[in-house]
């Protein structure tokens, strides 16, 4: 079974019309690569740190010579990254000075359910709402983004997303890169009027895809490295667009973590794939290069093979010429017992009129119906078969899951952490193990591709004791 050629059979149809769509009529590598600044916070103990988050309008230095209206945390797209450490709580006073109505959601976080941004928590423009995270959960990347009901394409397409790094303090004898060389790159595509202004259209069976991919808010930048390990943080903040992400004509990237976190081990890839809201860590050893190369990071998918992300620029030697990566990187722990099993069909839906939306479960979002009820404590199989043509990424808030199969064989080793999003391609049939650990309540789960999501590819959880 042959994992990459997965992901390549069930985009490899893109047409040609569609991938010159998809070719970014920018130059690449003409800028240094840009880091979101780390947000400060207003007060810190040993045991919270508090900080005070704008919602609003901002502008972004993305096109030479233009300025890209957006909507930022803080007014910045990317948003400032919150740095967190296990056993310290994070509260966040999000207050929306946007014009419009918004949330906020930490993805991969695990918070009670009034702080998870269900998107019915609205908070109106002018108003300010409190976020509490316990960050009692593993060390993992996760990001914050925009929720508000049946908005969220747009909301997240205008630049509303951040990264949350959780850290670890045991995860010290790992002795993983830090500082400088821990480096969060948030994948994101975008299309653009002649004004330098953001070009969105809807688009309810693909989701948006535009033909420019970004990293960290700059158009496929350069970035100096120095020969020694890096740890590289991806993150897919895309509306709807997947990538498979290629270094330098195939050389390894060694995997330590997916949105959960840690991996048991780490796993060596040629070829990354990630669906929107997917996070992958590597390590990549630049050591194998010599000073002077310049190693590019592709992507290639069924779209262009050759459109770049972003260049890597050895510049000189440093580090320790013996550092390895750890083999053992996370114990894996035992669950609880299956406690139920459901399946829940993906499909895209005629509707009288000649609409149409996609469902789960043969149904759209009603925030009135809770579509299943686990017990807290508990695991359960859920089984997402999916009857479309798309692609779904299928999250869920405030759990993890683990991967048991994809069409009835186990997963790639990439994905045997804990998982809060997975990829469901098309005719194909993916198993899950969620584990209700925690706090239980009112939590949503739905498809990534934000236009699936608000129309209205979403279902409502109810953990219970
Ligand atoms: Cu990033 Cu409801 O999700
Ligand atoms: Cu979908």
């Amino acid at each position: 079974f042959d994992f990459d050629k997965r992901a390549k059979a069930a985009r490899g149809k893109t047409s040609a019309a569609v991938r010159s769509q998809l070719a970014s009529p920018f130059e690449p590598f003409q800028r240094d690569l840009p880091l979101p600044p780390l947000a400060k916070p207003v007060r810190a103990s040993k045991k919270l740190e508090e900080y005070v988050i704008d919602m609003k309008p901002g502008t972004a230095d993305i096109l030479p010579g233009l300025q890209t209206p957006v909507l930022g945390y803080n007014g910045l797209f990317p948003g400032p990254t919150i740095r967190a450490r296990r056993g310290r709580a994070v509260h966040v006073t999000q207050r929306n000075q946007s014009g419009r109505s918004l949330n906020v959601h930490l993805h991969g976080g695990v918070t009670e359910p009034q702080f998870d941004g269900h998107p019915h928590d609205a908070i109106p423009t002018g108003a300010e709402r409190l976020y509490k995270y316990p960050n009692v959960a593993h060390s993992a990347t996760l990001w914050y983004h925009d929720h508000a009901h049946g908005e969220t394409a747009q909301t997240l397409f205008a630049g509303l997303a951040g990264f949350y790094i959780l850290d670890d303090p045991d995860d010290k004898h790992l002795d993983l890169p830090q500082g400088d060389y821990d480096v969060p790159l948030m994948i994101t595509d975008r299309s653009f009027n002649q004004d330098g202004s953001f070009r969105y259209r809807f688009d309810l069976d693909r989701g948006f895809r535009g033909d420019t991919i970004l990293v960290n808010g700059a158009v496929a930048p350069r970035m100096k490295v120095e020969r020694r390990l890096y740890r590289l943080r991806f993150l897919n903040a895309s509306n709807a667009r997947a990538y498979t992400l290629k270094l330098g004509n195939g050389r390894e990237m060694i995997q330590i973590g997916s949105d959960g976190g840690l991996l048991p081990a780490p796993v060596r890839r040629k070829e990354i794939p990630m669906e929107p809201a997917e996070r992958v860590d590597v390590i990549v050893d630049f050591r194998q290069f010599g000073v002077g190369s310049k190693v590019i990071l592709h992507n290639e998918g069924g779209e262009p093979s050759t459109d770049a992300v972003m260049r890597f620029d050895v510049v000189r030697a440093t580090g320790s010429e013996d550092a390895k990566i750890p083999q053992l990187l996370r114990e894996e722990e035992e669950l609880p017992e299956v406690n139920a099993e459901r399946s829940w069909p993906l499909t895209f839906q005629g509707l009288a009129g000649g609409a149409s939306m996609w469902q789960i479960g043969g149904g759209g979002f009603n925030e009135m119906r809770i579509d299943c009820r686990p017990r807290l404590g508990s695991t359960e199989l859920w089984t997402w078969r999916n009857l479309s043509q798309r692609t779904h990424p299928m999250h869920m808030h405030g759990y993890h899951f683990r991967v048991v199969s994809v069409n009835g064989k186990p997963p790639h080793p990439g994905d045997r952490g804990w998982k809060d999003t997975v990829a469901v391609y098309p005719n194909e049939t993916v198993v899950v193990r969620p584990y209700f650990d925690y706090f239980g309540g009112l939590y949503v789960f739905h498809c990534h591709a934000a236009e699936h999501g608000d129309m209205s590819m979403m279902g409502q959880m109810e953990v219970v004791a």
